[in-house]
């Protein structure tokens, strides 16, 4: 029960945090870059307080599910398509979510306060790319994952 509970509250903070900080990142394009340091510095800390929390939650809760249903013997009922798009897919997602998405962050946050040039411009137009790829491929994974299991 506790650990059903986890397993639904991890995605929800995990997507929910996800949407927030995207959202946050694209309307704070136009903003100062004084406004923006302190935006990517919120921004670095809802990753690592909010959506990397989430993520973590989700695998660990879904890994002590799966072995709790494989020692009952119901090891059958995880090999439907909607179970192993939730496994597979949830975990590259959480994998792209801790060794992508939280650094990016950081990356972000610490290149912007160090100051504002052509220099620092340029790595942060990159840095914003990889965090929108990785991004957006672990939230429409998550998607497939309770699309797999609804
Ligand atoms: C994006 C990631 C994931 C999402 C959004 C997600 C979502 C869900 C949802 C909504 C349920 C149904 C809960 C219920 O009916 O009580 C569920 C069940 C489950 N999930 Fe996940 N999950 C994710 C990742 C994972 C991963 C990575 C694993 C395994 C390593 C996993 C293993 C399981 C298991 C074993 C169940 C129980 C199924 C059952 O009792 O029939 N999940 N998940």
């Amino acid at each position: 029960m506790l650990i059903r509970f986890l397993h639904l509250i991890g995605p929800m903070l995990w997507l929910g945090g996800g949407v927030a900080a995207m959202l946050i990142g694209f309307s704070s394009k136009a903003d100062s870059h004084e406004a923006r340091v302190v935006v990517y510095r919120l921004l670095a800390r809802v990753h690592a307080l909010v959506i990397a929390p989430g993520a973590v939650l989700t695998l660990l809760s879904g890994v002590v599910l799966t072995t709790n249903i494989v020692t009952a013997g119901g090891g059958d009922r995880l090999g439907t398509p909607g179970m192993a798009t939730m496994q597979v897919g949830g975990l590259i997602a959480a994998v792209l979510m801790v060794a992508v998405s939280l650094p990016t962050a950081n990356r972000r946050a610490a290149i912007i306060k160090s100051g504002s040039g052509p220099e620092q411009d340029a790595i942060l137009t990159q840095l914003r790319k990889r965090q929108i790829m990785a991004s957006s491929i672990a939230g429409l994974l998550i998607i497939a994952s309770v699309w797999g299991v609804a």
